[in-house]
């Protein structure tokens, strides 16, 4: 076997910034819409012993001649161990004799990747002048969502709904230490009814909001569910726009599961190719549904990988 070089979480974090992964997303979206990468079928199975969702997400970038895989998982009971619930490792292999080429930590990846999701659905989908965020869940996503949206919104006021007061509160005085009007409040319909944007980031199993609270113009990012049953949004009211990142996923384990068969959708890729138009009108309310795409992770994982070797970090290991 030949010589692996092995990124930590430390390394990773000087050699990728978050406008640069949103950049990255965005062209991941587009070149995976204009059958530039394949995406193989997702693992998302729960290992009920370990009260654990075990998942492995994989592609193949056709120009960049780039194949790997995320390797890990949900689980639930790590934050009682003062561990990350997700955790995630990368390898990206040699298109060309299958060797393992790199391996990186990939938990910052995954938040990282999945903020710039949002961040580039969000541009496409919200209003440009959104000023009010929400968000349900008060969790590392919810963190690295915000983060991204911050980035591209004039962003004025947060406003946390969760499943504790105690992770509600904590986010909100985080995002008040950073200058930004932030409050929490016990009602999932009080928190999204007046949002510019919602976000939704809980594991949850059962509806937390419901569409016809939502007011004319709100975009939502349902970015929680990503497994067979997992749930947070009751579609009670049609969307005007339903865009997914991956079709095939979202109905299998995204949002998109409980939706109507007949619901037209569109492909983030459609969006960020510019092939269709996002929103329209001010008063439009609109929906993308996250599951997280192999794609992202590997093309994020390949710029920090050529970056490293770049600089002639991290450590290379033989196997
Ligand atoms: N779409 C993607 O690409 C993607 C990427 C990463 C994670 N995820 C998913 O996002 C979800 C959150 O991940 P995380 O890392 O932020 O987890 P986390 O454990 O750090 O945070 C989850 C938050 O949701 C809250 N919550 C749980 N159930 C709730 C409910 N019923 N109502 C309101 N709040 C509730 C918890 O209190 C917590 O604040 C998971 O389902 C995860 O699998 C999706």
């Amino acid at each position: 076997m030949g010589n692996v070089l092995v990124i930590n979480q430390e390394i990773f974090k000087d050699l990728v910034t978050q406008e640069e992964a949103i950049q990255i997303v965005e062209s991941a979206f587009t070149q995976l819409h204009e059958n530039k990468s394949i995406v193989f079928p997702a693992v998302r199975q729960l290992i009920e012993e370990h009260n654990g969702i075990f998942g492995i997400k994989s592609s193949y970038l056709i120009d960049e001649k780039s194949v790997g895989l995320k390797a890990g998982g949900f689980w639930k009971a790590n934050g009682s161990k003062g561990k990350a619930n997700h955790q995630s490792t990368m390898l990206l292999l040699d298109p060309e004799t299958g060797e393992p080429m790199c391996l990186l930590d990939a938990n910052h990846l995954t938040s990282l990747r999945t903020g710039a999701a949002g961040a580039v659905a969000a541009k496409y989908l919200a209003r440009s002048v959104s000023k009010t965020v929400t968000l349900i869940g008060a969790g590392l996503q919810a963190r690295s969502q915000l983060s991204a949206l911050l980035q591209m919104f004039p962003i004025e006021e947060v406003v946390v709904f969760s499943q504790t007061e105690e992770s509600s509160r904590k986010l909100a005085e985080e995002i008040g230490q950073k200058g930004i009007a932030a409050r929490y409040t016990d009602c999932p319909q009080k928190a999204v009814e007046q949002a510019d944007i919602v976000v939704t980031t809980t594991p949850s199993f059962s509806p937390v909001i419901k569409s016809s609270w939502l007011r004319e113009g709100t975009h939502v990012n349902a970015m929680g569910s990503d497994t067979k049953g997992k749930r947070e949004l009751e579609i009670d009211r049609a969307f005007d726009i339903v865009v997914c990142d991956l079709w095939e996923q979202s109905t299998s384990m995204g949002e998109l599961q409980n939706a109507e068969p007949e619901t037209p959708y569109l492909e983030i890729g459609q969006l960020t190719s510019k092939e269709k138009p996002g929103r329209q009108s001010a008063h439009e309310i609109t929906l993308f549904d996250s599951t997280g795409v192999a794609v992202q992770d590997l093309s994020v994982a390949l710029h920090v990988y050529r970056r490293a070797k770049e600089l002639g970090v991290g450590v290379t290991v033989e196997l």
